[in-house]
């Protein structure tokens, strides 16, 4: 009796694993070849920014002063952009969460007035991918903004980034070992490149769009090449 029991709550769970989600979600235009509009581009960038753990920072180097490390004094002005953790903690802004430590090179050069941007790409897991260049990829240009320690337990942030990064936890605010802070990327601009110009949309996504976009938008939403395995965690909405 209790096998049986047993037997029938693993099938359940496996049903409920394996929800056959393409049939349920029709986010993607039926006609491949309809461009999809600007709010569905907003869906898939907030789908991206939900999955992706990383992200390019782009900031510009200062003029050399004497006060400041040394570096060669030629890179004043030109642009890097260094790879960083990033996590989507605030939904209701799309605003994205980084863990700035005063050492890395992004945060000394906004310290020192750089602006910022921040980039995304697109790569579906299964790496089967006809033409990278046909891929989603966009930009965030905003401005950071720290998080004070009210709004991190507000919004729940060390929890929601460490799910993201379990790894960042000794990096936190309050570590012994680097100064860091909570900050996020306040949006002012979104840059989009949804794929090649024929089929996709190409251009600037109005921030309006990008923050209004939904919780089951950004859930239902299928990037391409993505295989939406929905698990019954993030349906009912806890992921
Ligand atoms: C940062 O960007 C703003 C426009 O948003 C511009 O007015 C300002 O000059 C820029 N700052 C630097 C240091 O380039
Ligand atoms: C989102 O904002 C855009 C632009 O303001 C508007 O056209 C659209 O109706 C809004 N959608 C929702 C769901 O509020």
């Amino acid at each position: 009796m209790r096998i049986t029991l047993a037997l029938a709550v693993a099938g359940l769970i496996r049903a409920l694993l394996a929800l056959p989600s393409q049939t349920i979600f029709q986010n993607i235009p039926d006609d491949a070849y309809r461009i999809p509009t600007v709010h569905e581009s907003a869906v898939m960038a907030r789908r991206i920014l939900h999955l992706s753990t990383l992200g390019t920072l782009s900031t510009i180097f200062p003029a050399s002063t004497s006060t400041q490390e040394i570096r060669p004094s030629d890179v004043s002005g030109t642009a890097i952009g260094l790879v960083d953790y990033i996590a989507d903690c605030e939904h209701a802004t799309g605003n994205p969460t980084i863990l700035a430590l005063d050492i890395a090179t992004s945060f000394k050069n906004v310290a020192a007035g750089s602006n910022i941007s921040l980039s995304l790409n697109w790569v579906p897991p299964s790496g089967q991918v006809r033409s990278p260049a046909s891929l989603p990829r966009f930009s965030l240009q905003g401005y950071l903004e720290d998080v004070s320690a009210a709004e991190a337990a507000e919004h729940a942030i060390p929890a929601c980034f460490a799910k993201y990064h379990p790894d960042a936890r000794a990096r936190y605010p309050g570590n012994r070992i680097h100064s860091s802070r909570w900050t996020r990327l306040v949006v002012q601009e979104v840059y989009w490149i949804g794929g090649f110009g024929d089929r996709a949309f190409i251009g600037w996504i109005p921030v309006r769009e990008w923050r209004n976009v939904t919780r089951e938008e950004v859930r239902d939403c299928v990037l391409p090449g993505e295989e939406k395995r929905t698990t019954w965690m993030e349906w009912f909405g806890f992921r």
